[in-house]
């Protein structure tokens, strides 16, 4: 892949905050990617940008990406990046990271490149099925229906002390669960405005409904929307948002829970709402906390997903450690969480041969970008977390659509 040109530029996220997109010029064509950016993030991501900034980052970008023009890039798979990888990592060296977002968006557009020079789709370029002869399978989508926690404003002084009380998806194709996901989202509305005196409707980050009830209030609320529409219901606790030195502090209601109160809880909330997806549901330094979950959950005989997502922060040191711990049965995977995609490949592998779940997701300050859905159909992601409502989010559940269409051709 010959590059004849590569430029980045500054792009609006979905908080209206600075984003870095690059743009690449080859034979085959312009491929542009952008990053997206966390507000409850893991304390071990990488950082975003330089530690300088966002206009540090772009300053260093914009050096190296003069030297990459003219270079022919031979990159035939993911593992392909390593070049590019390398020179990234040389330049590093004398000026600092980039960050996290700039890996993101370089790599992207690299790959986007890449499958365009050899005629294949993204998705089609990553996966493995396809090249044996295989159909890929679709993911199901988990869509953030009502919010609380970072992602959301107080109302009247309250909000969820949980971040994301989700739908996941359960139909026969991604589209048919897109759209039970949405009416869902809707009829959740009418009930928020049943439930709660003097709603309006407010969104939050990423595009779920705000409300002042509390916890398990919401949680009926979900349970009465999923039992209609035959969903199965989630949520991303977030838990480190609301843990101070061993212990849970509850807002709404107000209560404070120890280690062993706050995993007995979330066993509890399992049983009584019929969870089946579990994120963050103890602080992300607490695996054993999370093995007690994994535990606890057996006991009961539920099959219910344990998902790490502060605790695994797509690196393999921790993942493979959460796998060893048996404290995970499930993950998240952002690549910016990372920064390489060479780094996202090698936990991609351990999940597979370990059997763990991998949702792909997107982070709370989007872009319109869309390349995530093309790497949870490449990577062979179970799940894919992008939202339900907002065009940032849309984008990325279409394409899925797009790609589950072209199959069935
Ligand atoms: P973030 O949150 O994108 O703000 O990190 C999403 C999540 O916790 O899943
Ligand atoms: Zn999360």
């Amino acid at each position: 892949m010959f590059v004849k040109s590569v430029m980045p530029r500054f792009v609006k996220n979905s908080r209206g905050r600075r984003s870095i997109e690059v743009e690449l010029i080859t034979y085959e064509g312009r491929f542009r990617c952008s990053a997206p950016s966390g507000k409850s993030t893991g304390k071990s991501e990488v950082a975003c940008y330089h530690k300088k900034g966002i206009s540090y980052s772009m300053k260093m970008l914009r050096v190296f990406c003069k030297r990459l023009v003219g270079k022919n890039f031979i990159i035939k798979d993911v593992g392909g990046l390593k070049d590019l990888n390398d020179l990234m990592r040389k330049f590093e060296a004398r000026f600092g990271k980039f960050g996290g977002n700039v890996w993101y968006a370089v790599e992207g557009v690299f790959l986007r490149g890449a499958a365009a020079d050899v005629g294949k789709e993204l998705w089609e370029f990553i996966n493995d099925d396809m090249n044996r002869g295989l159909k890929p399978k679709m993911p199901m989508p988990v869509g953030n229906c009502i919010g609380g926690g970072l992602h959301s404003k107080k109302i009247k002084g309250k909000r969820p002390d949980f971040q994301e009380f989700l739908l996941v998806g359960n139909a026969k194709s991604f589209g048919k669960a897109v759209t039970k996901n949405l009416r869902a989202y809707e009829y959740a509305r009418t009930l928020l405005k049943k439930k709660e005196k003097g709603w309006r409707v407010k969104r939050n980050d990423e595009g779920a409904w705000m409300s002042s009830l509390a916890n398990e209030e919401v949680l009926d609320i979900l349970k009465r929307v999923s039992k209609r529409y035959d969903l199965k219901l989630g949520l991303d606790v977030a838990s480190s948002g609301f843990y101070d030195k061993g212990y849970y502090i509850y807002k709404n209601k107000s209560l404070v829970r120890d280690k062993v109160d706050q995993a007995d809880y979330m066993i509890k909330l399992i049983r009584k709402f019929g969870i089946f997806y579990l994120e963050d549901g103890m602080d992300e330094e607490d695996f054993g906390g999370f093995k007690s979950l994994v535990e606890g959950v057996k006991k009961i005989r539920r099959k219910v997903l344990i998902v790490g997502d502060d605790l695994t922060t797509t690196n393999l040191d921790r993942v493979r450690r959460a796998g060893r711990g048996k404290a995970i049965n499930s993950m998240i995977i952002k690549p910016n969480q990372i920064g390489s995609m060479l780094e996202v490949k090698k936990v991609v592998e351990y999940c597979k041969k370990n059997k763990i779940v991998m949702i792909f997701s997107h982070r709370s300050g989007e872009t319109m970008d869309n390349i995530l859905a093309d790497y949870c159909v490449g990577f062979g992601g179970q799940f894919m977390k992008a939202g339900i409502f907002g065009r940032e989010r849309l984008v990325k559940l279409k394409r899925v659509m797009d790609i589950e269409k072209s199959l069935k051709r």
